[in-house]
C-alpha cells in the first residue's frame, strides 16, 4: 500500500476489532524498528518494549474495561519509560509518546490495525507484580494489535480554526 503521509495520518483509527490472524515476528520487529527511530530529548531513547500474546496476554484483560480489545488482539506491545535513562520526566514521556506513534502510523501503512490502551495505567502497579517488572520500568500504555476487523467509525477531529490561537 502506498500513500502520502498527510493520507496516512489521517486515515489512521484506533482499531478495535480484530480478524483471528496471526502476526508474523518479522511483523513487530519492523513495528519495533519504526518505534526505536522516534525523537527523544537529548537522544535518550528512554523506551522499553515487551511484546505478549496468547495466555500471557490474557492476563492482562483482567485489568482494564477494555478487556475486549487484549482479548481479541494477536498481541500487545507493552511501552515503558526506563526511568533509569529518565533526564526529564515530562519530555521523557512525550517522546514515548512520538515512539507509539510512530508505531501506530507504521502498523497502518502495513494493513494491520491497533489501539493505544491508556486506561489499562489504572492497574500498572498490579501489572508490573504480575509480570514481575523490574522497579525502574513504568507502564506506560499498552498496544492492542492485529489483523483489522470490521472498519472502524470514520475519524473526527477538532476544525484547525479552533487549533491554532490568533495572535
Ligand atoms: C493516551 C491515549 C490513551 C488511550 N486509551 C484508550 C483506551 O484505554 N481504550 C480505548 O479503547 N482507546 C484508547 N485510546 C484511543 C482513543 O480513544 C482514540 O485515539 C481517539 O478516540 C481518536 O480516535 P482514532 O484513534 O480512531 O483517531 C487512547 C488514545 C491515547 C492517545
Amino acid at each position: 500500500m502506498k500513500m502520502d503521509a498527510l493520507r496516512l495520518i489521517r486515515t489512521r483509527r484506533s482499531v478495535r476489532r480484530f480478524k483471528k490472524a496471526r502476526i508474523p515476528d518479522a511483523a513487530i520487529e519492523k513495528i519495533l524498528e519504526a518505534a526505536r527511530w522516534a525523537p527523544s530529548g537529548l537522544n535518550n531513547q528512554p523506551w522499553r518494549f515487551m511484546v505478549l500474546e496468547k495466555d500471557q496476554k490474557d492476563v492482562l484483560a483482567d485489568f482494564t474495561h477494555y478487556s475486549y480489545i487484549v482479548r481479541g488482539a494477536d498481541k500487545v506491545i507493552l511501552v515503558f519509560l526506563d526511568r533509569n535513562e529518565s533526564y526529564n520526566y515530562a519530555k521523557d514521556i512525550m517522546a514515548i509518546g512520538a515512539c507509539i506513534q510512530n508505531m501506530l502510523l507504521y502498523i497502518h501503512a502495513s494493513g494491520l490495525g491497533a489501539c493505544w490502551l491508556g486506561e489499562i495505567l489504572n492497574k500498572r502497579k498490579e501489572i508490573a507484580r504480575i509480570l514481575t517488572i523490574s522497579s525502574n520500568l513504568e507502564l506506560e500504555a499498552v498496544i492492542a494489535l492485529g489483523k483489522p476487523g470490521p472498519r472502524p467509525k470514520r475519524g473526527s477531529r477538532k476544525k484547525l480554526n479552533r487549533l491554532v490561537i490568533p495572535l
